[in-house]
């Protein structure tokens, strides 16, 4: 069914989202292109353009690839493809912590060009001045702790958080002031499972897990990991529920077979003097 762009208001809102705590679990998906919206947006609660898009789609070998013009372009192709969805565009590296004035720029500029309903910020404690600034300027945001993709670079790889007491210590901290900033929910990614239940359980606003725990109050899978599109190594949290890989081998291979024999294009996939149909 084609997505009803005039139903915008019939989408799920960020405070929606928020008022979920404790409830039926939110499902969570990551979305970058417009058909796979439109095949998602009838299944999920919220579809996130993780930065991730830089990884998934574009190549890039850390999330620190992505602009703010990418997340605007995938941002509105999300748009397009869906209606009822509560979408969240996550803000790229460099694009917010410098300054509060600038994570609000940033912000104000991702929801003005796409129509999505929050963004996501990675970081705590030290993103929590960004994150109070953007929701005091009336932007919902989405908080995102625990392993941080954008900081991998910085934390010398992808490093399981929660496995040490001061970490723990500082997984509360952080929980405490993104909360406290005003993030309507928040990503906990990478997070030893029990860490991750008690900040589920310590925290009044929805935690969505992620390499975290079934406790959370939501889940999110990278779409690509989730349907078994992704080529290389794929996460111990990832649950493959299809395997794309070898539909789309299988069909190429088929494909090229049959063009090399010429029994492609056949006579049903050609055009004949008389009208007919493209
Ligand atoms: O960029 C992304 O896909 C994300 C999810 C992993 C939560 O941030």
């Amino acid at each position: 069914m084609a997505p009803d762009v005039s139903a915008a208001d019939t989408r799920l809102s960020a405070e929606t989202i928020r008022r979920r705590k404790g409830g039926v679990p939110i499902v969570c998906l990551t979305a970058y292109t417009y058909p796979v919206a439109r095949l998602l947006d009838d299944h999920v609660d919220l579809l996130l353009v993780g930065d991730s898009v830089a990884m998934v789609l574009h190549g890039h070998k850390t999330t620190l690839g992505a602009s703010l013009e990418m997340m605007i372009a995938h941002g509105q192709a999300v748009m397009r493809g869906s209606a009822k969805a509560c979408v969240v565009v996550d803000m790229p590296a460099g694009s917010y912590e410098d300054s509060a004035a600038q994570a609000v720029a940033s912000a104000r500029r991702i929801v003005d060009e796409t129509g999505c309903q929050a963004v996501k910020v990675e970081g705590g404690v030290d993103m929590a001045g960004q994150i109070a600034a953007i929701a005091a300027a009336g932007i919902p945001v989405m908080g995102h702790i625990g392993l941080l993709p954008q900081s991998v670079e910085k934390d010398g790889g992808y490093r399981i958080k929660g496995r040490t007491q001061e970490n723990v210590a500082a997984l509360f901290r952080d929980a405490d002031a993104v909360e406290k900033a005003g993030a309507f929910s928040v990503v906990i990614e990478g997070t030893v499972e029990t860490v991750a239940a008690d900040l589920t359980r310590h925290m009044s606003i929805p935690t969505i897990g992620i390499g975290a725990s079934g406790d959370c109050d939501g889940q999110i899978l990278v779409i690509d990991d989730m349907v078994g599109l992704t080529v290389d190594r794929v996460p111990k949290f990832v649950k493959e529920y299809a395997d794309l890989r070898s539909v789309i081998s299988d069909a190429a291979a088929r494909y090229a077979a049959e063009v090399r024999s010429r029994t492609f294009p056949g006579p049903g996939h050609v055009f004949s003097a008389s009208k007919d149909k493209a």
